[in-house]
């Protein structure tokens, strides 16, 4: 069986001010009515397919994870502290072996994501488990369309002989420098890294500890001493304080040699920055509480607070509460620059 591993401890900084600490990307609906978790949920939510879930979030979030969850079973393991997705990814690879053995295969997913097409998105999982089952960890890519610096990229290799549609994978790039982005984006070898991976417990078990062994042991430790209600697990908190934090991307995918790629198209957008957002609503504007005149290109969205903007071009304008966001287009990414000379974020 599969079982889906959703990834919902991250903080979403980069769309400050509708994302806070307290309430991150994940838990807001940004893509139509439902939140982004609880789509990332019900695309996995066919039980002839997959197996209930384990997400991994904040311990700050159980209300919010709870609420989201309602009807749908799941194994919830609450972080005591955010120590990134390698550690995430580990906790919930030791769950997975206690109730499934090191053959159950893992569908790790960001909570954050927007993917169109289901369907498509789970044929792309059908093609890759064979590859997963053979020992490959297995990432999902999405062609590229801009150089962006808050990506991995991923370099294709042959398609692996007798599984179709599955490729070796030459070398894997966490987060490039703007003149690496912009020197491979174009050059029709190069995948975007979707964040999403398929693989055995394991064998992703064997690569953390190889490549990743401080991680690797923080997680026993913290799984071994943890605290379980039902179907509820906090892990254990000292142990994770000495966790390293570091991503599954930089401590695992670039190193590993087992790596391989499906490619698809199912519509992903990370939804990363408010340029992603700004692109995809296409100038859909919240008419009751915006006027502009003469401006063009702009993005204006606003819980309340009644904007006006007159003869201003490609900006983006975001009003949250006491809280506005000002950043020309193209610039969004850098939003994690306010916060910190803000010094306290949200
Ligand atoms: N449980 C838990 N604990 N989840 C976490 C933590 C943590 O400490 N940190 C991050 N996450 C969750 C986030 O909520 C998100 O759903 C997912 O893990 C990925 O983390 P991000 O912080 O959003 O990663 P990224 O966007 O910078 O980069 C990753 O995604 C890109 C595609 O969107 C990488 O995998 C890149 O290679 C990839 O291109
Ligand atoms: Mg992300």
């Amino acid at each position: 069986c599969i079982i889906p591993v959703v990834l919902s401890g991250g903080g979403g900084s980069r769309l400050w001010p509708v994302s806070t600490n307290e309430k991150p990307k994940q838990f807001l609906p940004l893509n139509g009515s439902h939140t982004l978790f609880r789509g990332t949920v019900e695309r996995v939510s066919d039980r002839s397919r997959f197996a209930a879930p384990i997400i991994v979030g904040s311990a700050l979030h159980e209300e919010l994870l709870e609420r989201d969850l309602a009807g749908i079973e799941a194994q919830l393991i609450f972080e005591p502290c955010a120590k990134n997705t390698a550690a995430a990814i580990a906790m919930a690879a030791l769950m997975a072996r206690e109730g499934h053995g090191e053959d159950a295969l893992l569908l790790v997913m960001p909570s954050d994501h927007v993917i169109d097409d289901s369907k498509a998105f789970c044929d792309a999982v059908v093609k890759g488990e064979a590859a997963a089952r053979a020992g490959r960890l297995v990432a999902f890519g999405v062609r590229p369309t801009a150089p962006e610096t808050g990506y991995g990229y991923i370099r294709l290799g042959r398609e692996i002989p007798g599984i179709q549609g599955v490729m070796d994978v030459a070398n894997f790039v966490e987060k490039p420098s703007l003149e690496v982005a912009k020197a491979i984006v174009g050059d029709g070898e190069h995948l975007w890294n979707a964040g999403i991976f398929l693989f055995r417990v394991g064998t992703v078990l064997e690569e953390l500890r190889e490549f990743a062994p401080e991680i690797a042991r923080a997680a026993e430790g913290a799984i071994a001493s943890g605290a379980r209600k039902g179907d509820h697990f906090w892990p254990d908190s000292a142990a994770m304080a000495g966790c390293p934090d570091k991503s599954f991307d930089y401590a695992v995918m670039e190193h590993s040699r087992r790596v391989a790629v499906v490619p698809m198209s199912p519509g992903w957008s990370d939804l990363g920055s408010w340029d992603s957002i700004a692109d995809m609503a296409d100038g859909q504007m919240d008419a009751d509480f915006v006027t502009t005149v003469d401006c063009d290109d702009c993005y204006v969205r606003t819980d309340g607070l009644r904007i006006s903007a007159l003869g201003v071009r490609d900006l983006i304008i975001v009003a949250s509460g006491q809280r506005l966001l000002i950043v020309p287009r193209g610039r969004s990414q850098e939003v994690k620059r306010l916060l910190s000379a803000m010094g306290a974020p949200a």
